[in-house]
């Protein structure tokens, strides 16, 4: 990886920590691999994983339509009284396109930033909430393109409808299905989009030749998504709420990037990586003295990265 950011460890205040960009290495990482299979088999089975996140982001879309609240900190969900993790959320305020009810504080990141959208294209967003990134594709598009939201969580596809309803969208279309088996056609996106959902999907190899598939040859996406560097100890891997904070589930980033490249994109480049702040008295509740000492020593740390890459045509 050559990488030219600093790196700082789990609960280190890091917040805007500098861009940076960087080329993927290939070299294999088997260590990681290991632990992300066994992780995966740990924790709970695939389908458990996937339920458990589907009732989160149900109860964060229905809490939002109710409340009208949840500007920037709806990932920890407060009210539910879970745990509370600050995703790094970026602000899309200033953003062209940008509609403030579509806008749960759910994202780790700006992917329309490095997306080069053009009008007339067709995007599709991957994970897409109540809209927030598809709105603002849909001012790049302009009326003669279109934009594809996927989810799979029936109530934010209610909400990010009801959304695409008020601003006069007609282009804008939702489509409740999961990412490891869209509801798409081969070759339909010039552009793809996601924004902080990758790491909620256990299946990542799956997302990714789907992403593959649906993707027009010469197509592109931008992701912005969690990983981790060094290895995440597995008691923090197992924690429910961790997972659905976008922690527990995220990978090792040269394993992220390796899987994206073996799906078959190239052109694959970090454009952008910030530090995800894992605060340290949450940590520290679920581990002991010397767990907690060993995981500052092995300076582990979560990044929010963007990522682009292209289709071969
Ligand atoms: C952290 S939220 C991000 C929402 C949106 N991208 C944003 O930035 O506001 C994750 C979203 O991904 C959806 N999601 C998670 N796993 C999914 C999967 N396997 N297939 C489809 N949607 C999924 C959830 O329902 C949720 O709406």
């Amino acid at each position: 990886m050559a990488q030219e950011c600093a790196t700082a460890s789990i609960g280190t205040a890091y917040r805007n920590a500098p861009t940076c960009f960087s080329t993927f290495s290939k070299k294999p990482r088997n260590r990681v691999n290991h632990v992300v299979n066994k992780k995966i088999k740990t924790m709970k089975n695939q389908k458990e994983i996937k339920e458990m996140v589907r009732e989160k982001y149900g109860e964060i879309a229905t809490e939002s339509k109710a409340s009208g609240c949840c500007s920037t900190s709806c990932c920890g969900d407060e009210s539910g009284g879970d745990e509370i993790f600050n995703l790094v959320t970026e602000d899309y305020k200033s953003i062209e396109g940008y509609a403030e009810e579509a806008d749960l504080g759910l994202g780790c990141g700006t992917p329309t930033q490095f997306a080069k959208i053009q009008t007339g294209q067709t995007v599709v967003d991957l994970g897409s909430g109540a809209g927030n990134d598809c709105f603002v594709a849909r001012n790049a598009v302009g009326a003669e393109g279109k934009v594809i939201g996927v989810d799979m969580t029936p109530p934010m596809i209610a909400k990010a409808r009801e959304n695409a309803s008020k601003l006069n969208y007609n282009n804008v279309e939702f489509r409740l299905g999961e990412i490891e088996n869209m509801p798409i056609a081969e070759n339909t996106a010039d552009v793809i989009l996601s924004n902080c959902v990758l790491n909620l999907v256990p299946d990542k190899e799956k997302a990714f030749a789907e992403i593959y598939r649906i993707t027009k040859p010469g197509g592109h996406f931008s992701i912005s998504d969690i990983v981790v560097e060094g290895i995440l100890p597995e008691k923090l891997q197992e924690l429910a709420d961790l997972y659905i904070g976008c922690v527990a589930g995220a990978i090792d980033q040269n394993e992220y990037l390796q899987m994206v490249q073996a799906a078959g994109f190239e052109h694959v480049e970090v454009q952008k990586k910030t530090m995800f702040d894992v605060p340290d008295e949450l940590v520290e509740k679920y581990l002991s003295k010397e767990e907690f000492a060993q995981l500052k020593a092995e300076n582990v740390a979560v990044w929010s990265i963007t990522v682009t890459g292209s289709k071969p045509v």
